[in-house]
């Protein structure tokens, strides 16, 4: 099957959602953090990811920048570090401006190059997504940047892998979809992209319907999948 058109999630699989917490954490004067961090971090992602799962179940979806900060503020009370509020601030602040991960970059532009349709599908608020693609210097390798705050609800429900036909108008057969999260990955097998995993941190697979149909170490391996 020829395959037109690659599709990312943002946070974890271009960008590294660790980042804004490991650079805090080596600023001066932040020692207590410096100890905390990764367990911070861990917990600021997986909080947010609840919630992003409790709010769609619920009907009460709320943007992701605030599901955001209402783990980032659970994370740091269950750490002792909730009345730091420069922290907190500093910590937001920099999940404006994620790093990517190094082959990023390189990755998009090969894509762009062999005249594939790239585009992000991501649960990020358009603000926050756009922000993260300028501050990564991505503005003009990524086609399409697909928000769920257009339907309201957030992935896994398969209302948001349907934007990827409304918005570029292609048939779900010919799509790539990358993600660094399993459920994701499980989603979108079940909507019916074909699915690329990436499991940077050699996790084991969800037990979830619907396996991936690879899985890659990193995104270096991505343009591969289009060659004719
Ligand atoms: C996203 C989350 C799932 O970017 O990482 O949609």
């Amino acid at each position: 099957m020829l395959l037109t058109t690659c599709v990312f999630d943002a946070y974890g699989t271009l960008f590294d959602v660790n980042a804004a917490a490991r650079i805090a954490a080596n600023e001066p004067n932040r020692e207590t953090f410096k100890e905390v961090w990764p367990s911070v971090s861990n917990q600021w992602r997986l909080k947010q990811l609840q919630y992003t799962w409790l709010r769609s179940m619920t009907h009460s979806y709320t943007d992701f920048w605030t599901v955001t900060k209402n783990s980032l503020d659970y994370a740091l009370e269950s750490h002792g570090l909730h009345e730091n509020l420069e922290l907190k601030e500093r910590l937001l602040a920099l999940y404006w401006e994620l790093q990517p991960y190094p082959e990023v970059s390189s990755i998009l532009k090969n894509l762009k190059t062999k005249g594939i349709k790239t585009a992000i599908l991501s649960n990020g608020s358009p603000e926050m997504l756009n922000s993260a693609v300028k501050s990564s210097n991505l503005s003009g390798v990524v086609d399409e940047i697909i928000s769920v705050e257009t339907v309201k609800i957030f992935k896994p429900s398969s209302v948001v892998y349907e934007q990827v036909e409304n918005v570029i108008g292609c048939s779900k057969s010919k799509v790539l979809f990358v993600s660094s999260n399993g459920w994701d990955i499980a989603g979108a097998a079940g909507f019916g992209f074909e699915t690329a995993w990436v499991n940077r941190s050699k996790d084991p697979i969800d037990r979830l319907p619907n396996k991936p149909a690879h899985i890659l170490e990193n995104l270096e391996t991505i343009p591969s999948f289009f060659d004719k």
